[in-house]
């Protein structure tokens, strides 16, 4: 594919088949983050693949936010157990975390460099026959969460990736044209 047509087919994918992701493939797309552009070449990405425990282990986390919503404790519980399962069961799940720079306008361009590095690593899943969801929100701040993955003390989790074989590919919703955004200034 060209890289147009990567960009322009890649879709957030909801269902995975069962087939296991290689380690060789995870390291060709973390790979694909590395060469993604940083200023001052910081490197700040750093890398957690979760197996099947720290993946329930995460899901447990996410369910426990979810149920707190809901009343009933026996509802509640099969909440958490339910984000738990689905989690465990996916075939992949890298965390990209970001070192903190005590100069705040490095911090900023580091964040910016991790989402240039993941849009590579999406991309690059697509290019492989691979799919991907970006996950984000309160739980990358959560301390249950944080101790599933094993992330270090001062890194900021900056997303969190599903990974996997597609089970199909979603039309995705129609974009504006650029032009509708654009003011071409003399
Ligand atoms: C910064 C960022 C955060 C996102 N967080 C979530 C999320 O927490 N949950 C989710 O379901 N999708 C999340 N997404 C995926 C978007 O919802 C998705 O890209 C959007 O619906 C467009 O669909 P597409 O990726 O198929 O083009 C996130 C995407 C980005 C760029």
């Amino acid at each position: 594919m060209s890289v147009m047509d990567v960009i322009t087919t890649r879709r957030s994918i909801k269902n995975f088949t069962d087939r296991v992701i290689t380690k060789d493939e995870i390291e060709q797309m973390l790979g694909a983050v590395c060469q993604a552009p940083n200023h001052r070449l910081t490197e700040p990405w750093r890398f957690y693949v979760l197996g099947p425990e720290s993946r329930e282990g995460y899901g447990r986390a996410l369910g426990m936010r979810k149920a707190k919503k809901v009343e009933d404790p026996e509802a509640a519980q099969a909440v958490i157990d339910k984000v738990g399962r689905s989690h465990r069961a996916l075939p992949g799940m890298i965390i990209v975390a970001i070192t903190q720079n005590e100069n705040l306008e490095i911090r900023e361009e580091d964040f910016a460099a991790a989402w240039m590095g993941i849009q590579n690593l999406s991309l690059a899943a697509h290019d492989m026959g691979l799919g991907t969801h970006l996950k984000t929100g309160a739980i990358m701040d959560d301390p249950n969460g944080r101790t599933a993955v094993g992330v270090a003390e001062g890194e900021r989790i900056v997303a969190v990736i599903e990974v996997g074989e597609p089970e199909s590919m979603p039309e995705g919703r129609a974009r504006c044209a650029s032009g509708d955004w654009t003011t071409w200034v003399p």
